[in-house]
């Protein structure tokens, strides 16, 4: 079915009718159901020291799913090794998706797959303008396709999304998160995924050092992308704060390496409330009970 044909308002279907984002969802469900990422018993070491111990979940396009952990659990490991960051060390396991093993492809190519990392700590590019990198990311997307990129499109489609993260047009003649505030450098990170609009995104603490407006913003810009692009999401943070705007189908609880608990929302609110205490760690209760 061409999404072109749909009457976008709402759809008839024989007996019924349904919204125009509800029909989009079930076709989505439809047609993208092998769209899903399978980690199967990931281990990944650093050095030669195994960090990841044996992780398996599935993310499904339209699913978010939350990894909550202490410091130093291995949420960042994770999410490099799931990207191909050279540092990490697979030790065993498998991640699929679109029935590739994506740990044998460099990590371009995992992106031109639709997969994409928000990092934690994003790196600074002296010399490479916001627009350049971006614009260079966004033809990579069309490799695999028949379309070719238009940069009138990309132009709208980057001002859009500059808007969208409450950032100022002229950052984009910057040099990649050179003199960004950690909170710029984290809505750059949103700009580029409203941008290459991924099929998976995997967002590492991107709530970490932002005021509660611009958490806010971030978690409009992903839920948009969730709903209009059927995006999965593998959100990982160390509070429950940003859960209270995007609410995950599943939380993971991530210990020294390892899911030592699965639940929904419920469970990140017991977080916030107790904490990781009956997991073992114990941490400041002030970092814990931090409230907007
Ligand atoms: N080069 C390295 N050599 C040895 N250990 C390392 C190396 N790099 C990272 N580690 C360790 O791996 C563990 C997991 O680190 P990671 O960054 O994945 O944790 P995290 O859960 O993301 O923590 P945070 O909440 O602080 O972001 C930590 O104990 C860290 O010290
Ligand atoms: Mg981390």
């Amino acid at each position: 079915m061409d999404f072109k044909y749909l009457n976008k308002t709402s759809m008839k279907f024989n007996h019924f009718k349904i919204s125009y984002f509800q029909g989009r969802k079930l076709c989505f469900k439809i047609f993208n159901m092998a769209e899903k990422l399978i980690i199967k018993n990931l281990r990944v070491g650093i050095e030669g020291k195994e960090i990841i111990k044996g992780i398996s979940l599935e993310v499904k396009r339209g699913e978010v799913h939350a990894i909550m952990g202490p410091n130093g659990s291995g949420k960042s490991t994770l999410a490099y090794a799931l990207m191909g960051h050279p540092k990490y060390e697979i030790m065993e396991g498998e991640v699929i998706y679109k029935d590739k093993n994506i740990l044998q492809l460099p990590p371009d190519e995992r992106a031109k797959l639709g997969i994409f990392l928000a990092f934690q700590h994003p790196l600074e590019i002296d010399g490479v303008r916001l627009s350049t990198f971006l614009w260079q990311s966004y033809v990579k997307k069309f490799e695999n396709s028949n379309k070719k990129p238009n940069i009138i499109e990309f132009r709208k489609e980057l001002k859009n999304a500059l808007i969208n993260a409450g950032m100022k047009e002229d950052m984009i003649d910057r040099f990649l998160n050179v003199g960004f505030s950690g909170g710029e450098k984290k809505r750059t990170e949103i700009v580029q995924m409203a941008v290459l609009k991924p099929e998976i995104a995997i967002l590492d603490e991107i709530d970490s050092g932002l005021d509660i407006d611009a958490v806010r913003i971030v978690a409009e810009n992903v839920n948009r992308l969730v709903k209009e692009n059927n995006m999965g999401v593998l959100i990982i943070t160390h509070y429950q704060r940003i859960l209270n705007y995007i609410r995950p189908d599943y939380v993971y609880v991530l210990i020294d390496g390892k899911i030592v608990d699965k639940g929904d929302y419920k469970l990140a609110e017991e977080l916030e409330k107790e904490g990781y205490l009956k997991y073992g760690i114990e941490e400041k209760e002030e970092v814990l009970t931090w409230k907007n």
